[in-house]
């Protein structure tokens, strides 16, 4: 059997007919499934019910798509006040799966899909693994965890839609993995780029080199990852290195994708999705460009609608390029990850790029959130790169020059010797808190 591996002008006839649709046609597909979505989710959810009768609103209200303003939003906490169940909008014998988000307290997020939903999730994770690059016949190796997670079954059902063989490896078991890349020779692998810098040092750690394996493309996501951490991954291992993006309460992976011959954010699946960008603090809608916080309703959602949910993502909308429908800009923190460091804002990524500037320092860091007096004090944690000559303190003292010259904090910086940074088997554990 031949795999197709050429990226030719036939892709295009590939494309659905509403990933070229116009404006005014997607639009009008919007609105009919906002308007299902908005009585659907008024007619079986409680929640929903009550939140649009308090904001005085009925669903007849909703006769164009700016009408969605007039609604209110819902939170994770609402999810949390309605856990388990209470947010599905179809008897409990019409789900088919339930996935669940475990959050670092307290109860996790539940969401539910019906048949249907599956089937929609699995085709717009096809379109998402079609618009990476990847074409029927094509193994793809799934490092996504398995499980309550969505990443791993998500992944799944959208490569096997595709066409793709899938090698539904889920996270762990390192060495395993790479001797399993060797053996089948995928050309694709999704897995978290946390997960893969730690595939990666593993190939190495077998004398193998990254670059020499069939792998051609990595769809990467989960956690946030810098365009300077794309690089590294791009070069180490030889591929072409694109982001997906997805949260389990809106479907799972494969709400927005990057496009492989552009890589300028995810494109943002809008049929499926209607995304608004808001102010967080004053929760005005901002215009297409602006900064703000990510919010979507879906629109085809049977088991669990979602209207208006708060991603605290931040991002903003851009014009489409590859696809006629609107991107996202990469997400690089969420609301929650923002650190307040003597007034200055700072989200992990931002050091994620300063350590990836330095040639010498490898990628793998962790940053310590400590109490000194009343102020909040930061270190950084990081590596020294296996094959630099440069000493420690030569790389401590520009990296703390180079924080404080590009962010404007003053940090503290602890180069520690290879592999004493926890490695990520999934998403990534940035930021220690040892305050209180
Ligand atoms: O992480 C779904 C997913 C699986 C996406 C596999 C991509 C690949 P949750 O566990 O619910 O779902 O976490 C969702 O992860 O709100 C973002 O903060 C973050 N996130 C997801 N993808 C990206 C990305 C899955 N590409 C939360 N860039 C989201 C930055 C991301 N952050």
């Amino acid at each position: 059997m031949t795999v197709n591996l050429t990226h030719n002008n036939q892709d295009l006839a590939e494309l659905e007919p509403i990933e070229k649709a116009s404006q005014s046609e997607l639009q009008q597909v919007q609105l009919d499934r906002l308007r299902w979505t908005v009585q659907h989710a008024y007619d079986n959810v409680a929640f929903y019910r009550q939140g649009f009768d308090n904001a005085g609103v009925s669903p007849n209200d909703i006769t164009s798509l700016s009408d969605l303003a007039k609604l209110p939003f819902t939170t994770k906490q609402d999810l949390r006040d309605n856990y388990p169940f209470d947010m599905f909008a179809v008897p409990q014998d019409q789900i088919v799966r339930i996935h669940a988000s475990s959050g670092t307290t307290g109860k996790p997020t539940v969401v539910g899909y019906t048949r249907n939903d599956i089937d929609a999730w699995s085709n717009v994770v096809a379109r998402t693994i079609r618009a990476a690059g990847g074409r029927p016949g094509d193994m793809l190796h799934n490092s996504y965890g398995y499980g309550l997670f969505t990443g791993g079954l998500g992944a799944h059902y959208g490569a096997e839609r595709l066409g793709c063989t899938v090698v539904p490896m889920s996270g762990g078991q390192t060495a395993k993995q790479v001797q399993l890349i060797q053996d089948f020779k995928p050309r694709i692998i999704t897995v978290t780029p946390s997960y893969c810098l730690n595939l990666i040092d593993e190939f190495e750690k077998q004398g193998i080199d990254p670059k020499s394996t069939s792998l051609k493309i990595g769809i990467f996501g989960a956690e946030p990852w810098t365009n300077e951490m794309r690089l590294e991954i791009e070069e180490r291992l030889g591929i072409d290195a694109v982001d997906i993006y997805g949260l389990s309460e809106v479907i799972g992976p494969g709400v927005a994708q990057e496009c492989v011959e552009t890589k300028d954010g995810p494109t943002i699946w809008e049929d499926m999705f209607y995304p608004e960008i808001i102010d967080p603090e004053t929760h005005e809608v901002l215009p297409d460009g602006e900064l703000g916080e990510l919010v979507f309703t879906s629109l085809v959602k049977e088991a669990m609608p979602v209207i208006r949910y708060r991603t605290r993502d931040l991002t903003r909308l851009l014009p489409g390029t590859a696809r006629p429908m609107r991107r996202m800009e990469k997400v690089t923190g969420r609301n929650d990850d923002m650190l307040i460091l003597r007034g200055v804002n700072v989200f992990p990524s931002q050091i994620e790029e300063q350590i990836l500037l330095i040639d010498g320092l490898s990628p793998h860091y962790q940053l310590e959130l400590s109490r000194n007096g009343n102020m909040d004090a930061l270190t950084v944690n990081c590596e020294r790169s296996s094959t630099t000559n440069n000493d420690d303190r030569a790389l401590q003292q520009t990296l703390k020059a180079k924080i404080k010259e590009m962010i404007g904090i003053s940090t503290s910086v602890n180069i520690v010797a290879t592999g004493e940074i926890p490695r990520s088997q999934g998403k990534a554990q940035r930021v220690v808190d040892r305050r209180s």
